[in-house]
Order: C-alpha cells, then structure tokens, then sequence
C-alpha cells in the first residue's frame, strides 16, 4: 500500500546530501530501506530556490537549444541506480484555457508505476489522488483482461507531505489541483525496472486499458516491428534470439510476431514454438494464430 510517512524536518538539504546518504544508507530494492530517506527528501523540499533556479537554466537553456525532454519534468541529479526530478502539475483552468500544455499523464487515468518511488509536496496546493492495490503476478498482460482493483483511499496530497508508491502494486489516478502545483520526486532505476511494464487501468470495467508508449519494452516493441519490416536473415537470427530467451514477455510476443512476419511460410513453425512459452500472454496468443492458421 502506498504510505504516507508522517516527517519532519525544518533544515535545508542540498541533492549532494541526499544523494550521499542514499549511496551510504539505502538498499533500493527494500521499501523500508527507501523510507528511511523520508526526512532528507522533506528536507530538500525547504529548498526554496531548488526549482526555479533550475527553472530558470531550463528557460535559458529552451531559447538556445530548441530541445526540452519535457515541460513539466526538471531534472534534479542522480545516483547509483536512483535520479531526482521535480513534476509539475498544471492546474483544469490552466490545462481547459490552453495555457499550459499537458505533456505528462493525462489526468484522471489510473495507473501503476514499474518503479518505486518517494515523493515530497513542494508547492501550491496539490493535486487529489485516489489509490488503489493490485496483484501484478496475476496479470498476463492482455489488453482488457480483468484486474482486481482494492480501493484503499482518496488523498489531498499537500505541500510538505511525503508519499512512498510501491512498484508494480500501487494504483492511482490524479486529479488537478486547483492551482500548478510541484513535487519533488526520488526515483528508483534499479536494472529490473527497464524489464517490468507498467499499466493504464480502465476502473469502471477494472480491467487493464494499455502500456505507456514510453515505456522500454514499449519502445523495444516498436524497433522489433521496424526491424521486421525491412530485416534480412540477420534479422531473423536476432528476432529467434529475442524470442527464446529475453525476459520480458511482450518483447518475446513481439519477436515472434516479427519472424512471422519475415518468413510466412514458417508461420506455423513460430507459433508452435511460441506456444510452449512460460507466459501466458504469448502462449495464449500462439494458440490463436495457430487456430487462425488451421481455419484458413
Ligand atoms: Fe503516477
């Protein structure tokens, strides 16, 4: 369940600090451990220049490059396995007036994150979140398959508050606040992140909406379907590779898909062997083509 950690701290701490302490002190893979840097993140969000100073090299920086990652992402620093950044949350009238433009989530969708993370109101009134706990290891990963939602609770998450969202457990939608508001974010990137997907949820019929277009093995996803487009025999190597043996299973489906498609006189082949894969998302998908095959 995602908590909410009841912290103080009045004095100021600086991103060197906390990244020193979280190489000294904490173990990324363990909540409790990650907790434990609670007081040091509240701390930095007494850092009232933390934000706009890098604001304002984001702005100067804008007008000179042309390229922003993101309007409503600022970096803040990094460490082994872990960065720091600041989300801003535009508020309805700014995002409904066009004022401000939503490159982030949109509002209201819920959704889990594939990392852990701690977060830390900073400014303005902050947004409403509802959350929501879900059993990750019973999903396969199906576009509309149901998913058991358990509502835990509605949340005013205020400036000051600090918050910590288990990976691939916690659910939540977000609502606006009522004006921009910012948090600071701790975010975990530990090497098992990039093999975990993450979810949208569709709550009324609970049940799971899509992937993030952002996420890696999105992304492998797509460089799989453009390698089997215009792949050659090498390719065909590279694809049998993936589909035997990397560990996420939508990048398995997608490699199988993609060897079909470069050689469809194996297709038969292909979905045979996919239909032994541990997972059910591919397996599953196997027995359908191969019923597809047999039918026409
Ligand atoms: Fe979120």
């Amino acid at each position: 369940m995602a908590r909410t950690i009841e912290t103080r701290n009045e004095s100021v701490v600086s991103i060197e600090e906390f990244i020193d302490f979280v190489h000294a002190q904490v173990d990324l893979r363990d909540l409790d451990s990650i907790e434990t840097a609670a007081p040091l993140l509240r701390g930095m969000a007494n850092d009232r220049q933390l934000v706009v100073s890098r604001l304002n090299r984001q702005v100067l920086n804008l007008f000179r490059t042309e390229t922003i990652a993101s309007a409503q992402v600022i970096y803040l620093g990094e460490g082994r396995d872990f960065y720091l950044r600041a989300n801003v949350w535009p508020s309805l009238s700014d995002l409904s007036s066009g004022r401000v433009y939503q490159d982030q989530f949109a509002y209201s969708v819920a959704h889990d994150h594939n990392y852990s993370f701690m977060t830390v109101g900073y400014h303005g009134p902050g947004y409403i979140t509802e959350m929501y706990q879900y059993d990750n290891s019973a999903v396969t990963g199906k576009l509309g398959e149901h998913v058991e939602l358990h509502f835990v609770e509605r949340l005013h998450f205020r400036t000051g508050m600090v918050m910590l969202y288990e990976a691939s457990r916690d659910v939540h939608t977000q609502l606006p606040p009522e004006d921009m508001s910012i948090t600071l974010n701790f975010m975990i990137s530990t090497p098992d992140v990039r093999l975990r997907d993450q979810y949208f949820f569709d709550l009324e019929r609970s049940a799971l909406l899509d992937y993030p277009l952002e996420l890696d093995g999105s992304r492998r996803i797509s460089v799989i379907r453009m390698a089997a487009d215009v792949g050659d025999a090498n390719t065909q190597q590279l694809l049998n590779d993936l589909a035997a043996s990397h560990p996420c299973r939508r990048t398995r489906l997608a490699a199988y898909e993609g060897l079909v498609k470069l050689r469809p006189q194996d297709a038969e082949l292909v979905w045979r062997k996919a239909g032994s894969d541990s997972q059910a998302l591919v397996a599953d998908a196997a027995r359908s083509r191969l019923d597809a095959l047999h039918r026409s």
